[in-house]
């Protein structure tokens, strides 16, 4: 009675990211209801192995009574305080010098949001506001790539490249433009590292010369591109573009919302390929999901061009009620304690190889084409022909059947419109865990082939 009623009123009053509207209501929400560890229950009693932390977010999984408690005692103390007014708090002030101290270096300043979109948002903001300030007005076009992912506000749906969040959003903005992502997989120049990065390079030299470097004001891009199905590019391809846009003369600013806080190894995906980039964003496993938050960090150049521009004595116009809040902050800086002295980046370091075992006994399985991944990132590309590397008919409704069989085996991943699978257990994951999740993963496939539609297309 109880569940019934939830799920009817789900229907009835909830609006659901990212979702068709009536089809959801025709099939009604999995209502979640507690977590320990890497296992969610359902209000069914169900329990589901979360290979997805969340949405790339719990990066420490859940019921951490640490951040519960440190989150617990500010809220006592002081449950919000704002940053206008010259106002400050002390968890937001400590956890500001600590991503700074862990980011790359040249990466001094932090404006605090309340998630990805916002910090995609502001970054985008500022930047206009520095080239304003810097006498550059007319550098004012962004370039982003293909398939990237960089949140849904009104200017970052336009910088992400996927069709879904275009279709009748009347976006890209006209001073939005796009590249083809690096996409080793798929590449019109095949998949050797140095053809692929080179034909990368090439892409940008070409855009920003078409709209011409005076009119250019930054490239965005993803370490590994997430919510493009996992497009993890070869090594280099980060130093290389980062490079290029700095002969270019234009801002690089590195979206780590899910490859920062451990997910591909270090702390930032960026520290692998020693690239410092002119802002970053992130967001997601800055608080492991515990609470809301985004930060944007910049370097000093882009700061003092804001700070000394025409009219230094008045505001700058940019901020959130939020920004900076007390209890959000006091969670992150209790979630970096557990990444580093709680040594859960160590154990997300010592538990790679075997995830990418995992992932790589995979590709013998009839549906899959394509298995790629970095740390505790993956991505398995479902095919129903593996030398043509066909996708599935759409019609087949792959990603449903998918989530069906998942749910039916007590696990959930990401099961992207493409058929691709995306994997980002929390990095907290233990050995057997790991056993499980693969376990679980190759039962879900083998259920899935043996749905007679699916057999019959991979013939
Ligand atoms: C790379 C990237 N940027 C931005 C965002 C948007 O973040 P949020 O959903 O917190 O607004 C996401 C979310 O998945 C992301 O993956």
């Amino acid at each position: 009675m109880y569940s019934n009623h939830l799920i009817e009123s789900d229907r009835n009053h909830l609006i659901h990211p990212v979702t068709a509207f009536r089809p959801h209501e025709r099939r009604g929400a999995t209502v979640l209801a507690s977590g320990k560890g890497m296992y969610l229950r359902d209000i069914e009693g169900n329990e589901l192995l979360d290979a997805f932390a969340g949405l790339w977010c719990v990066n420490v999984g859940y019921g951490h009574e640490s951040i519960v408690e440190a989150a617990a005692a500010q809220m006592r103390r002081l449950p919000y305080a704002t940053g206008y007014f010259h106002f400050a708090n002390e968890p937001a002030i400590r956890l500001a010098e600590r991503l700074v101290e862990l980011s790359p270096p040249g990466l001094d300043r932090v404006f605090f949001t309340l998630g990805g979109s916002d910090a995609v948002d502001s970054a985008v903001r500022f930047i206009v506001n520095y080239y304003n300030a810097t006498g550059r007005p007319a550098k004012k076009h962004f370039i982003a790539l293909d398939k990237g992912y960089h949140g849904s506000s009104t200017t970052g749906s336009g910088l992400t490249g996927l069709p879904a969040f275009h279709r009748d959003f009347d976006v890209p903005l006209p001073w939005q433009h796009h590249i083809p992502a690096a996409y080793p997989y798929r590449s019109p120049v095949g998949s050797d590292p140095q053809a692929v990065i080179d034909r990368s390079v090439a892409d940008l030299r070409a855009k920003v010369a078409e709209l011409g470097a005076e009119n250019v004001a930054a490239f965005f891009a993803e370490p590994v591109q997430g919510s493009a199905g996992v497009i993890v590019p070869p090594p280099g391809w980060l130093k290389a573009m980062r490079d290029t846009c700095t002969e270019l003369d234009i801002l690089f600013v590195a979206d780590e919302v899910i490859t920062g806080f451990g997910r591909t190894g270090p702390m930032f995906a960026c520290e692998t390929e020693g690239v410092s980039p002119d802002l970053m964003t992130m967001a997601k496993g800055l608080t492991s999901g515990y609470a809301p938050m985004g930060a944007v960090l910049m370097s000093d150049k882009v700061y003092s061009g804001i700070a000394d521009g025409p009219r230094p004595e008045l505001p700058i116009g940019h901020g959130f009620t939020y920004s900076g809040h007390p209890v959000s902050a006091a969670v992150g800086l209790e979630v970096l304690r557990l990444y580093t002295e709680g040594g859960i980046l160590a154990n997300a370091q010592e538990r790679a190889p075997r995830f990418r075992e995992g992932l790589l006994d995979l590709q013998d399985h009839p549906l899959v084409g394509n298995v790629r991944g970095v740390g505790l990132l993956g991505g398995i590309e479902l095919v129903s022909d593996k030398a043509e590397k066909t996708r599935f008919d759409p019609a087949l409704r792959l990603p449903e059947r998918l989530t069906n069989a998942a749910y039916r085996n007590g696990i959930i991943f990401r099961a992207f419109g493409d058929g691709t699978i995306g994997l980002a257990p929390a990095i907290s994951c233990g050995a057997d865990d790991m056993d499980r999740l693969f376990a679980r993963l190759r039962k879900t496939l083998n259920d899935v082939l043996d749905e007679p539609e699916v057999r019959r297309e991979v013939g």
